[in-house]
């Protein structure tokens, strides 16, 4: 093995600049070389490649987004798009890949595995949706741009006795709303994994005002419905002076936290030493705060299970 390509694919998330730097600096000090594919899977097949050296990614540590951009590319599960990006690499002696993204990065990464480029794929979305990993690179920080977000909406509930209906991003996993709402003491938490009530909702709201409360605050995944069709049904079973609220893709921002610098750290450079041991197909997690490796097939037999205690907790809280 000579040199590794890095990619990062689908919705950029905060960290993985750090997961970069991790494989760039592991794999300089192992003496490979490592060449940055830029705008993910298309780029790969357009050649769009830089080689990037430590110096390269000093202080990108501290960097929202990607350096490397990232793009969309479903084009990429053509077995004839493959083959050409698998051309791209051979031309520039490039014999494995790093992908960090999410869900649908995975076919990538085992599609170039299968035509011979060994490939590590790193959990890289804020939505924290990946089947065997309890975290993916970017969730801490953007439940913490939420949660202080839902701060700061708070304060303007509270001075008008408002509720507010929060719609958190996560696609289809509600594990972003469970963290949030949690972690901002939102009155109610409504997720796809679990059925929920909108009159009983109404009424905790109820409460809280009778008992004195100022504010309500409702943390809706987005995966559950639109905050204004929420707010129309929450208004059926209640006067509120009520508003919705999308934070939207200011969740995908920001300097990463702490967590999400050092998990990253820790994947990008577990990631080089799997392929330094000539293993690919493989996905990198984080279980048990213990990283772990799973056949990427696996995966896409697999759920993401998410931590509904969180859910528990709120409800035992509120009710
Ligand atoms: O997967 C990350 C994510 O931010 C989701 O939470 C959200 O549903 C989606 O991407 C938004 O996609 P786009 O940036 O293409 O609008």
């Amino acid at each position: 093995m000579k040199r590794i390509g890095i990619l990062t694919s689908g919705g950029d998330a905060p960290g993985m600049n750090a997961a970069i730097r991790a494989v760039t600096k592991t794999a300089i000090h192992h003496g490979l070389g490592v060449v940055g594919i830029r705008y993910g899977f298309a780029g790969l097949v357009t050649g769009d490649f830089v080689p990037l050296t430590a110096e390269d990614v000093d202080h990108k540590i501290s960097l929202g987004g990607t350096f490397l951009y990232s793009a969309r590319y479903p084009e990429f599960a053509q077995e004839e798009v493959q083959k050409k990006g698998v051309e791209q690499l051979k031309k520039h002696g490039i014999d494995t890949v790093i992908v960090i993204g999410g869900d649908g990065s995975y076919h990538g990464a085992l599609a170039l595995t299968r035509l011979g480029i060994n490939s590590i794929g790193l959990p890289g979305t804020i939505d924290n949706d990946i089947p065997y990993t309890d975290y993916t690179i970017g969730l801490d920080t953007a439940c913490t741009t939420a949660m202080q977000a839902i701060d700061k909406i708070r304060d303007t509930a509270s001075s008008h006795h408002r509720v507010f209906i929060v719609n958190v991003m996560g696609r289809g996993c509600g594990d972003i709303a469970m963290r949030v709402g949690l972690a901002s003491g939102a009155d109610a938490i409504v997720v796809p994994e679990r059925e929920y009530d909108v009159q009983e909702i109404a009424e905790t709201l109820k409460r809280g005002f009778a008992d004195g409360k100022d504010h309500g605050i409702v943390v809706l995944a987005e995966g559950v419905m639109d905050a204004n069709d929420f707010k129309a049904e929450l208004l059926k079973y209640g006067d509120f002076d009520a508003r919705a609220n999308i934070l939207g893709h200011m969740q995908r921002g920001g300097s990463p936290s702490v967590v999400d610098r050092i998990n990253a750290t820790k994947m990008g450079n577990y990631a080089v030493k799997l392929l330094l041991d000539g293993q690919g197909g493989l996905a990198v997690g984080m279980e048990n705060n213990k990283l772990s490796t799973h056949d990427i097939l696996d995966l896409f037999d697999e759920k993401h299970h998410s931590d509904e205690t969180l859910l528990d907790i709120n409800e035992e809280m509120t009710k």
